[in-house]
């Protein structure tokens, strides 16, 4: 691929964008309804179709654990924080359990921060038991279902395998006591032990204000053709390689390194939201997990996320068109990237920087304080209302046991 296709790709772009008024391109965001894999759309309204009873908890669970290190509010996990406080505001909540359709236990387990503020999640499985142990024996509600009609946030790397390393999360697998509740996870990807039928893919959390004020005007040329900033080996934790990223962001940094296309480095610039607002594509490898921040800085920047994790189920797909924003690459693929990438062609690209500008697309990425209507709060409460009614097996007989409490690692069944 020479530098002269992509400079008439680059031409054809701004010609093609020429005959479009910008009038007409405003006209065609209000219009254009996305909606995904399901046919659902993002601007369904949850308010009136479901009710959910907040548990409450000792503090320990929550608040005390968030006030001991205040660094889980802006970390990609803080979404657990977040929707504890959305619900507990939400015209969807109910005091009345009798009455409830949903039950959520508000129990932050990625905020129990390592000394180094690693939110390394090696304490979550036996704080998640204690909690549940707490819930069932409080409240008859647990027991009438062994939890299928309640949802916890789950939202580190492998969700509730609680283990930042894919081996290691795969051999622990899904908390035994949270098999027949409903996990709201940032992980997904098809046929993984750590992802449930019936779970709810979230976006990672990024922090609205901050990505807000780095917004740059809408019409800036996108000068830069493939941007990333991040690691492509993990020395540290991966010395030999191959595991990290399963070798994908090693083979982008190997194959593109010298390639003018691409702007790509380890070194995170203070200018790291502005240049995604500068760039056509923004690579979004997997690291440890399938996900990261990543695609919600694309969405929010309107900078195309190339997707590289095969088999990744990205967040509210039932809603969000993903193939149709997206460009997915096979980690297999990663040494062809640039011919994929500058084979689109401008017309194809411009379609996705239109469904990106849409409004519902962008509100639907974030976790906003105070909340908005269409956020990813209200997708969530989306997801949980097209699940109901519950269905009838959901409901235990009289004296009837699914779950076994003292099944998984034996060091998860100490107190917490
Ligand atoms: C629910 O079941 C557990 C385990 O079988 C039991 O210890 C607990 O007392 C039960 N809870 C209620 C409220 O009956
Ligand atoms: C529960 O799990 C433990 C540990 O795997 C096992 O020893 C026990 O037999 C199981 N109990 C039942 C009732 O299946």
């Amino acid at each position: 691929m020479g530098k002269g296709s992509w400079l008439l790709a680059l031409l054809l772009l701004s010609s093609l964008l020429g005959t479009i008024s910008v009038q007409e391109l405003e006209q065609r965001h209000r219009t254009e309804r996305i909606s995904g894999s399901a046919g659902d759309v993002l601007e369904d309204d949850p308010v009136g179709r479901l009710k959910v009873f907040v548990y409450e908890l000792p503090s320990k669970y929550n608040k005390k654990i968030l006030q001991k290190d205040s660094r889980c509010l802006t970390h990609m996990f803080a979404a657990e924080i977040f929707m504890h406080r959305f619900l507990l505001y939400s015209p969807v909540r109910t005091l009345n359990p009798e009455e409830a359709d949903w039950f959520y236990t508000p129990v932050y387990t990625t905020c129990d921060l390592t000394p180094n503020g690693l939110p390394l999640p090696f304490k979550s499985p036996r704080m998640m038991r204690s909690a549940i142990q707490l819930i069932a024996s409080n409240w008859p509600y647990w027991n009438r279902s062994e939890g299928a009609d309640h949802f916890f946030v789950v939202p580190h790397d492998f969700g509730a395998c609680f283990h930042y390393q894919e081996e290691k999360a795969i051999e622990r697998g899904i908390l035994p006591l949270l098999q027949r509740a409903t996990l709201v996870q940032t992980f997904g990807q098809r046929n993984h032990v750590c992802l449930k039928e019936g779970s709810i893919i979230i976006p990672p959390y990024a922090p609205p204000q901050k990505m807000q004020a780095h917004l740059i005007p809408p019409d800036t040329p996108r000068s830069i053709f493939v941007y990333f900033r991040g690691l492509f080996y993990d020395v540290g934790n991966d010395p030999e390689g191959g595991y990290y990223a399963r070798g994908a962001r090693a083979s982008v940094w190997e194959n593109f390194k010298d390639n003018p296309l691409f702007d790509i480095s380890t070194e995170h610039p203070i200018t790291y939201y502005e240049d995604m607002q500068r760039a056509v594509f923004c690579l979004c490898p997997l690291g440890w997990a399938p996900w990261s921040p990543r695609l919600v800085e694309g969405v929010i920047f309107g900078c195309i996320p190339v997707i590289i994790a095969d088999d990744i189920v990205l967040p509210f797909a039932d809603a969000i068109p993903w193939e149709e924003i997206g460009v997915f690459v096979a980690e297999k693929d990663v040494p062809k990237l640039d011919t994929i990438l500058t084979s689109i062609p401008p017309d194809v690209i411009l379609r996705k920087q239109r469904l990106l500008a849409n409004p519902s697309m962008k509100q639907a990425m974030l976790f906003p304080q105070p909340a908005q209507p269409g956020d990813a709060f209200h997708q969530i409460l989306n997801g949980l209302a097209r699940k109901l009614p519950h269905p009838r097996n959901a409901y235990l007989k009289r004296g009837e046991k699914i779950l076994n409490w003292t099944a998984g690692p034996v060091g998860d069944l100490k107190p917490w």
